[in-house]
């Protein structure tokens, strides 16, 4: 039977190294396009989807992801907001999207063009960035949340992750790409490390609550305790300040 772990929506506002400050740059720059439509690729509980719809009355949005328990959570979000009649978020692989829309997000999803992740390759940017270009009109907006390294990695660094050096690329490499594939890049930053230690202290903190609400002898406990220790391991000694998330604002051109 698989693990009842509290919803990591209980603990995080995104399911990113998204700080409130961040996601209001990020909705300011897609409402000023004024788009009709909004699509979030990978939207988790569509919490920044949310935020442009309600920030732009007459743009309709819709989310896709595969995590049907995160889809549900973000329609109880937008029923209620009173976004229910804006906002869908379908059940779907989103590489099967081909319907344009005038902005797009995709953040912490993008990997899902390239080969498998259980291949463990190199991301495939390239990949990534022209299935994006191919769903906006030009002068549509993008805000793209993409892996990179903040700092040249280590051994520690990758061996938690794809254990490769060449898994990612740096955010000056990030923003070539991104106007080498048909965008211009508005902004550039990447998530800062209180954002990561935030965004990582939401699993801990499930991990801890579980904890809490059951007995030292339950028979899950040890598996609990073993992946809150493989999570804070892989975090703190492993890639903390090292894998980042970039955050792009892109115009298609
Ligand atoms: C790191 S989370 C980011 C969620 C959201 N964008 C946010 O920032 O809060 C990545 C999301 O992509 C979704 N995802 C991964 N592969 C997918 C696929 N092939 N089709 C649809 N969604 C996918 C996951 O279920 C997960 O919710």
């Amino acid at each position: 039977m698989s693990l009842d772990l509290p919803p990591v929506h209980d603990d995080l506002a995104f399911l990113a190294p998204l700080s409130e400050q961040r996601a209001g740059v990020l909705v300011d720059f897609l409402a000023a396009g004024a788009p009709s439509t909004v699509l979030d690729l990978g939207c988790g509980w569509g919490e920044l989807l949310l935020r442009v719809v309600d920030r732009v009355p007459s743009t309709r949005g819709r989310g896709v992801d595969q995590d049907e328990s995160a889809l549900a959570h973000g329609r109880e979000l937008a029923s209620a907001r009173g976004l229910a009649d804006r906002v869908g978020f379908e059940s779907a692989d989103i590489r099967a999207m081909t319907e344009p829309a005038d902005a797009v997000i995709c953040i912490g999803a993008s990997q899902v063009w390239g080969d498998p992740v259980e291949t463990a390759g190199p991301l495939d940017y390239v990949a990534a960035l022209t299935a994006l270009r191919s769903l906006l009109p030009r002068g549509g907006r993008l805000v793209y949340g993409e892996g990179i390294w903040s700092r040249p990695p280590t051994a520690a660094a990758t061996a938690p992750l794809a254990g490769r050096h060449d898994e990612y690329v740096d955010l000056g490499t990030l923003t070539r790409l991104a106007t080498d594939h048909g965008f211009a890049v508005l902004g550039a930053g990447e998530a800062t490390l209180d954002e990561w230690d935030e965004f990582e202290g939401g699993f801990t903190a499930g991990y801890a609550r579980w904890l809490l609400d059951h007995p030292d002898d339950h028979p899950d406990a040890d598996e609990v305790r073993g992946l809150a220790a493989r999570q804070r391991a892989a975090y703190f000694q492993g890639y903390r300040g090292v894998l980042g998330l970039a955050y792009l604002r892109l115009v298609a051109l």
